[in-house]
């Protein structure tokens, strides 16, 4: 939860004030974020999937103040928990994602 938090803040700083971000103008003149893969993946599917995926982490440790059975509770924390694990996986930029891969070590040469 925490870690969400803080991953979320940072990420809020890239997406505006970052190398593009939004409001430091890192973008090069002319280009279109949406029909860009490289910028509509960094500042529009990536933040997009990872704020659904904090939201679920906030709603599935909220479960656990609700008043039901234990074994409700975990059940559903299980699935909020899972769903946004998926969806971290998938927004990921992997190294093998191609346009959008970062590397896995950044700096390390082969
Ligand atoms: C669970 C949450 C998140 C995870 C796991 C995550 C993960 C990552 C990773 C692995 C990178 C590539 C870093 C590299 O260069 O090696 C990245 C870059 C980036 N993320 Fe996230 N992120 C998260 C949340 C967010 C959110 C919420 C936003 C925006 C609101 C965001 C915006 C960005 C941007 C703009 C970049 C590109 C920054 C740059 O290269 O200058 N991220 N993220």
């Amino acid at each position: 939860m925490i870690a969400a938090h803080i991953t979320l803040l940072v990420g809020l700083y890239q997406w505006l004030l970052g190398r593009y971000g939004l409001i430091s103008k890192g973008l090069p003149e002319g280009t279109n974020i949406m029909k860009d893969k490289f910028y509509r993946f960094f500042l529009v599917e990536h933040p997009t999937g990872m704020i659904i995926s904090i939201i679920l982490i906030t709603l599935g440790y909220g479960m656990a103040k609700k008043q039901v059975s234990d074994e409700t509770k975990f059940k559903k924390a299980f699935w909020y928990f899972t769903f946004a694990l998926l969806v971290i996986l998938i927004t990921v930029p992997w190294p093998f994602r191609q346009i959008v891969g970062r590397p896995l070590f950044p700096g390390v040469h082969s």
